[in-house]
């Protein structure tokens, strides 16, 4: 049975993985590098819980109980008696490898091990550890309190046990899981990407504005966000490292980044947490 949650990384998804799984009563342990990172995503939290209690779905003694769930620390020490680990860092192989690796030597044998990567083979990270049965991917969706899908990603080790515990984990948490194989893209941005990489290439090509492509889409198929837009909210760079990990993987045109995609990375339009992407934002 899942007690304890640690999560490593407190950025935008870590934050709402730690959010999501307090609010759902387990003790959270958060991790992050620094201090005023942690003290950043702790901050991020509060905020949400604060415009939670301005809409009336909830009050200052449930905004206490969720903050007393969570503890924050700069350290691995803690996270010794979780019962599953999520890890929610950098889209960088090196890092998340030497995190596991440290986590492997601290953490109790029982615990789950599992990563956010939307990108990175599971498998490999998993082979870093001696506990590769007990290794899976969560994958999150952005904004992650609002989004109900996980992708519950299985390994070519992955146990039963283990995957049908973090299933249960995912959907204790009010989540929605499906159950994905360990290739890239797993089940939605295998879909995803080529659909605005495609979207992105239409717009370089002049078939329409940005505003009429994304409200074509909007309503014309009902989607929430037009998928310039939706680029813009996910970040232009995750989208772009995301289509070159696919386009390496699997050497399909479906997943080769167009010029403009890359122009505008380097240049550093990242989407609306730059300021700027395919529309303009006030930071
Ligand atoms: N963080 C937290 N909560 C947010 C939020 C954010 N950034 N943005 C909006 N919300 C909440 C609002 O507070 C509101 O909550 P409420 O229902 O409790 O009042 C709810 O979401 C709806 O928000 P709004 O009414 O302000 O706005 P919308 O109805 O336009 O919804 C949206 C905003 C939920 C972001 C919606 O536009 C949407 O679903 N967009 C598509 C998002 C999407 O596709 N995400 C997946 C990206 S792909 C991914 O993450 C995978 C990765 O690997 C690339």
């Amino acid at each position: 049975m899942t007690k304890k949650v640690g999560v490593v990384g407190c950025g935008q998804m870590g934050a709402g993985i730690t959010q999501v799984s307090a609010q759902a009563g387990y003790q959270v342990i958060v991790n992050e590098a620094t201090e005023e990172f942690l003290a950043k995503g702790i901050k991020n939290i509060t905020k949400q819980l604060d415009k939670a209690i301005e809409k009336g779905k909830l009050d200052q003694a449930g905004k206490d109980k969720i903050l007393g769930n969570i503890k924050g620390t700069t350290e691995f020490a803690e996270f010794a008696d979780c019962d599953i680990v999520i890890e929610a860092v950098t889209e960088n192989m090196a890092i998340k490898r030497e995190i596991f690796a440290e986590l492997d030597k601290i953490c109790k044998p029982e615990t789950i091990f599992a990563s956010n990567t939307s990108s990175l083979p599971i498998g490999d990270l998993a082979a870093i550890t001696k506990r590769r049965n007990k290794f899976l991917g969560l994958h999150f969706f952005n904004p992650v309190s609002v989004m109900k899908l996980v992708e519950v990603v299985r390994t070519l080790d992955t146990s039963e046990e283990t995957f049908n515990a973090a299933f249960s984990f995912a959907q204790s948490i009010g989540k929605t899981p499906v159950k994905a194989k360990d290739t890239p893209g797993f089940i939605v941005n295998v879909l995803l990407i080529p659909y605005l990489l495609d979207s992105i290439r239409q717009y370089e090509n002049g078939l329409a504005s940005r505003e009429d492509i994304d409200n074509g889409m909007m309503f014309g198929c009902g989607h929430p966000m037009g998928p310039l837009t939706l680029t813009d909210f996910i970040g232009l760079d995750t989208t772009l490292y995301i289509a070159d990990i696919m386009f390496e993987e699997f050497k399909d045109s479906h997943y080769a980044a167009p010029p403009l995609l890359r122009r505008m990375v380097n240049t550093g339009y990242l989407g609306k947490k730059s300021g700027r992407g395919f529309y303009e934002y006030n930071k």
